[in-house]
């Protein structure tokens, strides 16, 4: 048990563990469950969630995805995936997600705040209870991915989060190909060894600029960072995102870009990592298999 529950006094520890509990059974009725991690802010996880699992539900997953907005400090996933400002059922059994495109179950703090600019301000023990209680009474039924858009960074709250989330498949880790941000790669992966966590791999954001008038390749943050962080850290490198206008105006809009950019670079990208994802499940799967025999 973690010392974050030890902390608690009686009555509230045993509500805590009861929380736990109920999480674990909802969690047991989600096929595959991944986190989204980047070393920093800014790189693009969130907009990478929301488009990663839309691709997934294009790929024959319909109605059988969800995403996990778990800052919940910073929530964004709902404006970006065209949610903002819905209301959200809730019963006796819990809080019901919002339904967005391709029947995406989406949950996020950010429904349940008065406003865009009221915060959350949660300390210490009560903290950890107030997300475990949000994260425990989330009914999303029969999944087969939850994608789960983490906080930035690998501070205590991602980690806390994690630390509650029970039997995750991995993490994907987004980075954009900066040097600088090579360095923070690795504090990800850190940061996955020490929630004993595999790491999927590596997802290269912000990938080069293709100038749409000229035609022209511009690397804005270099190039090619991710992948040879990939190689260094042995880590499966998933693929590259370019930039492209187009998804920073889609995310602003609420309407997801792989929805309405079908035959862009950066869609196909998408497309292509939720084949290797999906590869790297399987031969998972197989070895545990193969272990477990
Ligand atoms: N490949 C891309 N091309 C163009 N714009 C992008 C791309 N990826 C992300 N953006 C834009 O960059 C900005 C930051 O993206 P996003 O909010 O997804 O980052 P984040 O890592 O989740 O940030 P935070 O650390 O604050 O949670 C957004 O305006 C988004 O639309
Ligand atoms: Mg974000």
């Amino acid at each position: 048990m973690s010392s974050k529950v030890q902390e608690l006094a009686d009555p509230r520890r045993q509500a805590y563990v009861g929380e736990l509990g109920k999480l674990s059974v909802r969690m047991n009725k989600i096929k595959h469950k991944i986190a989204v991690v980047s070393g920093k802010g800014g790189v693009g996880k969130s907009t990478v969630t929301v488009n990663l699992a839309m691709a997934f539900a294009k790929h024959g997953h319909a109605e059988r995805i969800g995403i996990l907005d778990a800052d919940i400090t910073g929530p964004c996933v709902p404006k970006i995936i065209g949610l903002h400002g819905q209301q959200i059922q809730s019963g006796p059994v819990g809080v019901f997600p919002a339904i967005g495109p391709f029947g995406i179950k989406v949950m996020s703090m950010g429904f349940l705040l008065p406003s865009d600019e009221t915060p959350v301000i949660w300390r210490g023990p009560l903290r950890m209870k107030a997300i475990s209680q949000f994260l425990s009474n989330i009914v999303w039924g029969e999944l087969d991915f939850l994608f789960i858009d983490l906080p930035p960074g690998t501070g205590d709250e991602p980690l806390s989060i994690m630390q509650l989330l029970p039997e995750m498949d991995g993490v994907v880790i987004v980075t954009i190909p900066s040097e600088v941000s090579q360095i923070v790669v690795k504090k990800a992966v850190t940061f996955s060894k020490k929630l004993n966590m595999p790491v999927i791999g590596i997802i290269e954001n912000m990938s080069g600029f293709i100038c749409p008038k000229c035609g022209l390749g511009i690397n804005i943050f270099k190039a090619g960072g991710g992948r040879r962080i990939a190689k260094e850290l042995r880590i499966p490198f998933l693929g590259s995102i370019p930039i492209e206008s187009k998804i920073c105006e889609a995310s602003d809009k609420g309407v997801p870009f792989i929805v309405e950019n079908v035959n862009s670079p950066a869609n196909k990208a998408f497309m292509k990592i939720v084949k290797k994802v999906k590869r790297s499940l399987k031969t998972k799967k197989a070895q545990s298999q193969e272990e477990s025999e």
